[in-house]
């Protein structure tokens, strides 16, 4: 089954094309990022307009590049939420007008248990799978971390998400983009934090860690507020170092997510862990949370970079889990 996947949810527009829910024939994505670099954020305004321009572009090169032709595609899937509301507008007009034109099912589906999904999705040509959770099987952690969200689910199967658990103020990638924008690194944050952490051994400088025990959800505003005030005190002294302070930032984001998905995991007796969103691409993240899943015996899984970030294949991939009895 070839299921055409389209997400509009912020400054993405993609398109993808994806077979039986786990085979990426084609993923393609186009950004006005750059247009809202030198606001330090999105505009929602511009972003819903480059939507409309991109939609039918993007489309077609998702078709022509998965060798199709659209008689070929089975159903259509959309992001329905959440999002800035112009920009969803505009994948689900466009979604439904095409479905209801090439008479095959509309599918929508929520943007953030598509991010989780995305670790089920694998490259064209990859060998296939006995039944679509073989290698991750269901029931797991989820752990969403993007610029909008972060969420703990507890994942019975892909039709049941349950949160358990959400941050309580700014979500990671939000404090990452906040905290680049006190530093002066530009917009978006995280990767640049995330270089810039790499290229420091060792920070003595320690901000604080939100536990927040006995509960599920996070917090990541005291940590941004911590930069601040470090760096106003800081800032043009002997031994100031922005690298520093972003190791020292990123140390306390990673390892509040880590040991508190690992918790989840614990508590209730999960030995998989599925991460997603645009913060799953951070490096640190990504070795701490694997070394630390070994020894607890839990399996850890990430996207690969490329499907971190806002795309259309993951909600190919979900819609694809719709249409199939519960056990996949
Ligand atoms: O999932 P996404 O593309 O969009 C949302 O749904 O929000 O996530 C974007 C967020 C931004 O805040 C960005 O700074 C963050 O993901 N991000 C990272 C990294 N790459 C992107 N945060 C930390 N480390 C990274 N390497
Ligand atoms: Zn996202």
């Amino acid at each position: 089954m070839n299921i055409l996947g389209i997400e509009t949810s912020c400054d993405e527009t993609s398109a993808s094309i994806v077979r039986d829910g786990r085979e990426v024939l084609s993923n393609v994505v186009a950004t006005s990022l750059g247009e809202h670099q030198k606001f330090g954020g999105i505009i929602p305004e511009i972003a819903s307009r480059r939507q409309l321009e991109y939609i039918n572009i993007v489309t077609a090169k998702a078709v022509e590049d998965a060798g199709l032709a659209m008689k070929d595609i089975d159903a259509i899937a959309v992001t329905k939420s959440p999002g800035l509301i112009g920009s969803l507008l505009v994948g689900i007009t466009f979604a439904g007008a095409l479905a209801y034109a090439l008479k095959k099912p509309l599918i929508h589906v929520n943007h953030i248990h598509a991010h989780i999904y995305a670790n089920y999705l694998v490259e064209r040509g990859s060998p296939r799978f006995e039944g679509i959770y073989a290698d991750l099987p269901l029931p797991a952690i989820g752990l969403v971390v993007s610029g909008g969200h972060s969420s703990l689910f507890s994942i019975k199967d892909f039709r049941h998400f349950r949160v358990i658990g959400q941050t309580r103020d700014d979500a990671p990638g939000e404090a990452y983009d906040k905290v680049a924008r006190i530093l002066d690194l530009g917009y978006p944050g995280g990767p640049v934090i995330d270089a810039l952490a790499r290229s420091v051994s060792a920070t003595d400088i320690k901000f604080p860690r939100a536990e927040l025990a006995g509960s599920d959800d996070f917090s990541f505003s005291g940590v941004k507020t911590a930069v601040l005030y470090h760096i106003r005190k800081y800032a043009g002294s002997a031994g100031y170092s922005v690298p520093k302070v972003a190791a020292a930032f990123q140390e306390s984001v990673i390892s509040v997510l880590a040991q508190k998905s690992l918790a989840a995991c614990r508590s209730r007796k999960r030995h998989v862990l599925l991460v997603g969103g645009g913060v799953a691409a951070n490096t640190s993240l990504r070795e701490r949370l694997q070394t630390l899943g070994t020894a607890a015996g839990v399996k850890v899984s990430f996207p690969p970079i490329s499907l971190c970030m806002d795309n259309a294949a993951m909600v190919a991939g979900l819609a694809y889990v719709r249409t199939r009895p519960v056990d996949g």
